[in-house]
């Protein structure tokens, strides 16, 4: 699936290298030969880079040195083009051990949104496991598709976006008890458990991400009811920094404070009744004002406009764009990068 030059070795033509310079700031560029990247402080020349080992120190036309180094798949899906707001790298990695993510397996997840856990998943699948995206905001999916490609250098071959609500797309893409894994990024995952407990292997883990404690509250309930999982399990991962300097030793100032919950339950074979099951919730256990609490806007639900979200795909399918076709020479005559390059050049220290 992945030619794994793009992501360790010397630099190559093509590749993305992030550039650090002495104050710290970041800028990424795609390696071309004969081109130039310039700051205010001084140039630097592509061609001095390619051939560098990863990690090396270049010195700009006047003696400034910046650090060279590929970005990790965390910094990239924190400053790629977004339709959705992303899994953060912190939750990603924790979805992959508790949905225990294995290479060979068929994982099913909706939606796709801007596809930053797609390819944490397809990264941990491997080349023979196989990704199942559903996404019903054609949008979105076409700026998952850009930043996907982007990433890989061409679209996975086992990986496929299907366009539509997964209640209705699963059942069509996928036979009955044939999924080993599937994981729900959305506002309404409760609405899906049926779908899913159709399309998953007994043992198979389902594992739903939620912004809220209404919605997971809701989701839980639902799980429960449906009578095909274990107990579900919530947690919630917080990561806190530290500053480490000298006897300068101690937590740093800001973190992430909020970011999701994760909920997994694993499928019970067909027709297992959980022993230790005491109590079934049922839908008559919610009152009006309890679903009320759970409206797309109570519970902080955003639209994109369509004139941002154009903007986006844009540049998510010009940065794939740019990886499918790297190395063949299509800017002539050109030494900046800046002059009206599509292609992405933005830090990766976004924050929330
Ligand atoms: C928060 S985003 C997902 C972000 C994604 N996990 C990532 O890391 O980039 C939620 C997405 O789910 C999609 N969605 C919501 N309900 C859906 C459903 N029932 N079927 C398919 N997609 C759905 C939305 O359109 C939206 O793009």
């Amino acid at each position: 699936m992945t030619d794994a030059s793009r992501f360790s070795g010397p630099f190559q033509a093509g590749d993305r290298v992030q550039l650090t310079g002495p104050k710290g700031r970041m800028n990424t560029i795609f390696l071309e030969p004969g081109k130039v990247f310039h700051t205010h402080r001084g140039a630097i020349e592509h061609d001095a880079i390619i051939g560098l080992p990863d990690g090396s120190v270049v010195e700009n036309g006047v003696g400034v040195e910046h650090l060279a180094l590929r970005p990790l798949l965390t910094d990239i899906v924190m400053s790629m083009p977004r339709g959705a707001a992303i899994i953060y790298p912190k939750d990603a990695a924790q979805i992959l051990a508790l949905a225990d993510v294995f290479p060979g397996a068929t994982v099913a997840e909706a939606g796709v949104g801007s596809g930053a856990l797609s390819m944490w998943l397809l990264r941990a699948l491997g080349p023979d496991g196989r990704l199942l995206s559903f996404e019903r905001r054609e949008e979105f999916a076409d700026v998952a598709r850009g930043n996907v490609t982007s990433y890989f250098g061409s679209e996975p071959e086992n990986w496929s976006i299907t366009l539509g609500d997964l209640t209705e797309a699963l059942p069509t893409v996928t036979e009955p008890g044939s999924v080993d894994r599937v994981v729900l990024d959305m506002l309404a995952p409760w609405e899906c458990v049926d779908a899913v407990s159709e399309a998953l292997k007994p043992g198979g883990v389902l594992l739903c991400y939620i912004a809220t404690v209404t919605q997971l509250s809701r989701v839980t309930e639902a799980i429960r009811a449906s009578g095909n999982f274990t107990n579900p399990d919530a947690s919630e991962t917080m990561i806190r920094g530290w500053h480490v300097e000298g006897l300068a030793v101690r937590p740093d100032h800001r973190m992430i404070g909020h970011t999701g919950f994760l909920l997994t339950a694993r499928r019970l074979a067909p027709g297992a009744v959980l022993p230790q099951l005491k109590r079934r919730a049922s839908k008559s256990e919610f009152s009006d004002e309890d679903v009320e609490a759970w409206t797309p806007g109570a519970l902080g639900e955003r639209n994109v406009s369509d004139k941002s979200l154009r903007r986006r795909v844009r540049a998510a399918t010009a940065g794939a764009d740019y990886a499918t076709h790297r190395g063949e020479d299509q800017h002539d005559g050109e030494d900046s990068d800046a002059a009206g390059d599509p292609r992405p050049e933005s830090s990766p220290e976004s924050t929330p």
